[in-house]
């Protein structure tokens, strides 16, 4: 009997030996896709290349699919555990053909793999077409030689296949198998056909038309094929059972189910362990693949999904958390096909413990809360919403959960009271609303968050991913439109960018539609969950509506990532180094650069500096991997994460560490940071690459800032400082080390031969050129000694006129010294003679001459200048006139 296993490895390699290309399931959260919740098909990931949009190196393709059907337009929720084919969560296996077979040739493979590798009896198989395929007909007729009473004509959508509203579709044919007239039911078409006994198990479409919102359809450009057969369904048939859940894979959770609670696989607890064993599959691989429990959209079908399983956990007696137990026994049976599920192990394990420690606390007083309700209830009555709402609200029940729990007693809940409640509590929430100093512009986007769901944000996991466009803002208005060229504020469903939060600037890249693109400028966060994204179209207007492919701009957000990571290590670093009063107190993580704002009442010596950028080096040089958490706040205490004082923390905080040490922090006491953290962080700490302190300042009293760069950033600038060193060294003649000393003693060098430079300079002047001094006259009976020098400046003069007063011991003297295209004057008086004499008179004499104006001092030493020294033997003659001749 083959294993489930053994049977997708089997239909896999049948059609990778038909030229297929084995293709990876694609996460179950749709990257391609803004209205669907989850992968809920094999061609999901394939979407556009059936509309031509998009091409890859290959025409044919075959997959097991992830699928989760619990939310949206397939939702199987409610009927899980009672039933025996409905799941939460199934493998989809299937063949594609991508413009390259069609029919004449996709039925054939069917065919051929059930009825031979399968060996499953050809006359316990019939088909469906749809009524007007007589195409398809002929070739089952041929292929497989069925009478025509086993091809049967259905007319209903039930053989055209839909993705959803919109996308890719086509008629489609369905084969069926017959388990035997010892089960009630009829073949398809008939009135018995929702009995057990012909069960479809799988679905090829031909995929030929592109339907689009306003109703219209399109013939594709190529005819594709898409096929769908449910792995449980195929298993169960290979395997003799009638019933999924008695395959060897769910059965192995059944059990494990059984002995985690104690209690009899098959006894009346036969119901519990179906829901559970479904429901751990779909909760595990939701986590795999990022979705965390929230109270909204994909979070909380998850969640929904959680309490459900852990409501039947608790009905088989359990009292402590069960589901985490069983998570070895999926990585088990499954781990091998999709290893993702043991890379999340532990991930898995502890959100599954958390979410039941949180929901055992209120379930039993919700349950006695149920239980009083009902007993003043006439038999048979339905809840009142009011109440079912009570149970939501305070108990964490969502409503399928209550729906649930009243099934068991054939009674259900009025679901338009629940929703009238729900609706009244929204209704008290905007009165309490009171608009702040940005009234105005905030206004818009709490309109905007009543009738707008809270923006999934994707980017954790991916950083491309398409959204719908469900608002367009600008100047504090909705709009519907933006002009290419326009600016704007867009909301969409669901985006890869992160807005601007805790420290981390938003991201910024591009938006892709058919018809056109734009830029995506910034995105910020609004009121009500909602990501504003500043756009502007570069091509065609954006509208409304508008399904587009978010693209975050890669190479920013792999700096950002770095810094916003560097700055949790230079934290825990600093705390280390200087203490525990370290805390922080402001910080931003842009893609060139990152602040760090801490307590700390003085400015850190260079060897702290040095020793905190050496450890934050250390840690990155380790690549250890980054890891992130959901917890409550008192447990990410408990584990000693940094948290922001005062600020306000939701019942589940992200917990993001990094860093392993000998003696650390966390469950294992061996972290090295923890923190309390929203952002987006690198995988690995080795993705840092560099870390660089740029500068250490005060930023207000008591708390310091450091300037940091990381990556190729940091190792830019080492390499420029580096590069300045190296031309340093020639330049200098002596080694990085011995540069200092160098520097001192070229500077020392220096001083001393400005020193004799200037002695040298005065000898020389004051011995005039070729050495000979102009003999010092008589004029008007004052000893006047006047001289032209060159090589001197002007600032050298009043020295000078200095010596010479004094070895003149009475008189006046004139200098005339051109420097630099100027010509300097300045003149001196001995003390005895400035009652009748003054220098001042002398220079505005002499620098008439010089083309010059005015010049100023006092009668003992006055300084002017003029254009040149041309006119200098004029000018000793104006300032002569000056004593008199
Ligand atoms: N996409 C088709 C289905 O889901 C095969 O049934």
């Amino acid at each position: 009997m083959p294993s489930l296993n053994e049977i997708r490895s089997t239909f896999l390699s049948y059609f990778e030996r038909n030229g297929h290309k084995v293709v990876e399931s694609s996460p179950l959260v749709p990257r391609n896709d803004p209205t669907l919740m989850f992968a809920n098909s094999g061609m999901v990931q394939f979407k556009n290349l059936f509309t031509g949009v998009e091409h890859r190196d290959y025409k044919r393709a075959t997959t097991a699919q992830k699928c989760v059907r619990a939310g949206g337009k397939h939702n199987d929720l409610d009927n899980v555990g009672y039933t025996a084919r409905h799941h939460t969560f199934f493998e989809m296996l299937g063949n594609f053909s991508f413009g390259d077979y069609f029919k004449e040739q996709a039925i054939p493979f069917a065919w051929e793999l059930l009825t031979r590798d399968f060996d499953i009896p050809a006359e316990r198989l019939l088909v469906t077409v749809y009524h007007t395929d007589d195409e398809a007909a002929a070739i089952w007729k041929k292929v497989a030689g069925l009478p025509d009473d086993r091809i049967i004509r259905i007319p209903t959508n039930d053989n055209f296949w839909q993705m959803g509203d919109t996308g890719p579709c086509g008629p489609c044919t369905e084969i069926f198998f017959d388990h035997g007239d010892h089960i009630w039911g009829g073949p398809p078409g008939s009135k018995d056909e929702d009995g057990d006994r012909f069960i479809e198990i799988w679905n090829l479409v031909f995929m030929q038309y592109e339907q689009f919102d306003d109703g219209t359809r399109r013939d594709l450009s190529a005819q594709s094929i898409d096929t769908g057969m449910g792995l449980e369904r195929i298993g169960a048939l290979l395997q003799g059972k009638h019933d999924n859940y008695d395959t060897d894979l769910m059965r192995a959770l059944i059990e494990a189910s059984a002995n985690a609670t104690s209690s009899e696989p098959d006894g009346p607890g036969n119901v519990h362990h179906r829901v559970i064993a479904d429901h751990l599959r779909s909760t595990s691989f939701l986590i795999a693949d990022g979705v965390m429990p929230s109270n909204e959209g994909r979070g909380y079908v998850l969640r929904r999904i959680m309490r459900r399983a852990m409501r039947h956990a608790h009905l088989l007696g359990a009292k402590d958390p069960v589901m985490h137990r069983l998570v070895p026994a999926l990585v088990t049976q499954m781990g091998a096909a999709y290893p993702e599920l043991g890379r999340a192990q532990a991930l898995i394990e502890e959100t599954l413990v958390l979410e039941e420690t949180r929901f055992i606390q209120t379930l039993d007083r919700g349950l006695r809360l149920l239980d009083d309700e009902l007993a003043r209830l006439p038999e048979g009555a339905p809840l009142p919403g009011a109440a079912a709402f009570r149970l939501y609200d305070t108990y964490g029940f969502p409503l399928d959960l209550t729906q649930d729990a009243l099934r068991e007693q054939g009674r259900g809940v009025d679901v338009a009271g629940f929703d009238a409640a729900m609706a009244e509590q929204k209704a008290k929430a905007r009165a309490a609303w009171t608009g702040s100093g940005e009234a105005k512009e905030a206004r818009i986007w709490f309109e905007l968050s009543e009738r707008i769901a809270p923006t999934e944000f994707l980017g954790y996991d991916t950083e491309v991913a398409e959204g719908q466009v469900m608002a367009l803002v600008v100047d504090g208005r909705a709009v519907d439109s933006l002009p290419e060229g326009g600016e704007g504020w867009m909301v969409v469903n669901q985006t890869p960018f992160y807005g601007e939060s805790g420290g981390q600037v938003g991201d910024s890249g591009t938006y892709l539609k058919p018809d056109g693109a734009g830029a995506v400028i910034d995105t910020q966060k609004m009121p009500g969950g909602l990501f504003a994204h500043k756009v502007r179209p570069e091509k065609a207007v954006l509208c409304m509506g508008d399904a587009l492919e978010l693209r975050v701009d890669h190479a920013r957000r792999g700096a950002i990532r770095a810094s916003h990571s560097a700055t949790h290590l230079l934290h825990e670093a600093l705390r280390q180094t200087l203490g525990d009063h370290v805390a922080q107190k402001g910080s931003l993580n842009a893609p060139d650069r990152l602040r760090f704002d801490f307590s700390h009442a003085k400015a850190m010596s260079a060897e702290e500096l040095a020793t905190v950028e050496s450890e934050v080096n250390a840690f990155i040089r380790q690549n250890s991997a980054v890891e992130t958490r959901i917890m409550t706040p008192d447990d990410a205490r408990a584990i000693g994460a940094q948290a922001l004082f005062g600020e306000k923390y939701g019942d589940e905080v992200r917990v993001v560490s990094m860093g392993r040490a000998a003696t650390g922090k966390g469950h294992d006491g061996n972290t090295w940071s923890i923190e309390l953290c929203g952002g987006t962080h690198v995988r690995q700490t080795g993705d840092i690459g560099q870390f660089l302190i740029l500068s250490e300042n005060a930023s207000a009293a008591g708390v310091r800032r450091i300037e940091a760069i990381t990556g190729q950033d940091a190792i830019t600038d080492i390499r420029k400082h580096l590069l300045i060193l190296d031309r340093l060294t020639l330049d200098l003649g002596c080694l990085p080390e011995e540069m200092s000393a160098r520097v001192s003693s070229l500077k020392k060098e220096k001083r001393a031969l400005e020193t004799e430079v200037a002695s040298l300079r005065r000898e020389l002047a004051m011995a005039g050129p070729g050495g000979a001094a102009p003999e010092t006259r008589q004029v008007g009976g004052v000893p006047f000694f006047a001289q032209v020098l060159s090589g001197v400046s002007g600032k050298d003069l009043p020295p000078l006129i200095d010596e010479h007063k004094a070895r003149l011991g009475s008189g006046a003297v004139l200098l005339i010294a051109e420097a630099g295209g100027k010509a300097a004057v300045a003149a001196g008086v001995t003390d005895d003679l400035t009652g009748k004499l003054s220098a001042v008179d002398l220079v505005r004499a002499a620098v008439a001459e010089l083309g010059g104006k005015g010049g100023g001092g006092r009668p003992d030493m006055a300084q002017g200048g003029g254009k040149d020294s041309t006119n200098a033997e004029a000018a000793i003659k104006a300032a002569q006139a000056v004593l008199g001749s």
